[in-house]
């Protein structure tokens, strides 16, 4: 019994971030990073400009600690600023949804955690696409180390700004059907 009790509380899950998750205790190593999630995820939330999702222990009691999360917004940009080959008969103005910030509390880095948070904003990218369309994820990445991350994905840098970086619907499609 006691050991069905400890995996139960390792069932870990994604849910839209709430008043009773626990920003303050969340450390990723980035004060940028840790700050919008104290002070303004959520009222970007409220307004609509991008929503947050954050990992948590299924059974964890309030307030839940926050082991990762990640925000989503639309977004439009111009088809001359893709590449050659993926701006192919695109029309000049396209949509897609940006991966503004994503992060795993620094304690528990190197752990799957970020591929899990990665998976999930793939999947969240998926029914935003089914029910409004979009050429694919991007991602500014803030650093180099954060751009190696999302190249190990199949993200690939803009022509213009190798910070930035672009993921295909072809590509999710593919990773969520054959694994990341
Ligand atoms: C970047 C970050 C989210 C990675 O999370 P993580 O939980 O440590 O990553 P994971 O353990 O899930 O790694 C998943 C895969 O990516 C690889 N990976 C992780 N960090 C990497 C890096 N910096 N460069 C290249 N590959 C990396 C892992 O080796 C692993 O590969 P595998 O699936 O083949 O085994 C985390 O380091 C973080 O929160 N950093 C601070 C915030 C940040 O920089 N966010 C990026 C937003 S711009």
């Amino acid at each position: 019994m006691p050991q069905k009790r400890l995996k139960a509380l390792c069932v870990r899950k994604i849910e839209p971030l709430a008043k009773f998750h626990d920003r303050d205790g969340f450390d990723c190593g980035s004060e940028p990073l840790n700050i919008f999630l104290q002070q303004t995820a959520r009222q970007h939330t409220t307004r609509g400009i991008s929503r947050t999702f954050v990992l948590v222990e299924e059974e964890a009691s309030e307030p839940k600690p926050i082991l990762g999360f990640f925000s989503l917004n639309l977004c439009q940009i111009k088809s001359e600023s893709l590449s050659v080959e993926e701006a192919k008969k695109l029309p000049r103005d396209v949509s897609g949804v940006r991966l503004g910030r994503l992060a795993v509390a620094k304690n528990l880095h190197r752990q799957g955690l970020g591929k899990i948070l990665l998976v999930a904003a793939m999947k969240k990218f998926m029914e935003i696409f089914h029910t409004a369309g979009g050429i694919g994820l991007f991602v500014d990445a803030k650093d180099q180390k954060a751009k190696d991350f999302y190249e190990h994905f199949g993200f690939k840098s803009l022509p213009s700004n190798e910070l930035e970086l672009f993921l295909p619907v072809a590509t999710i499609q593919e990773a969520l059907t054959h694994g990341a």
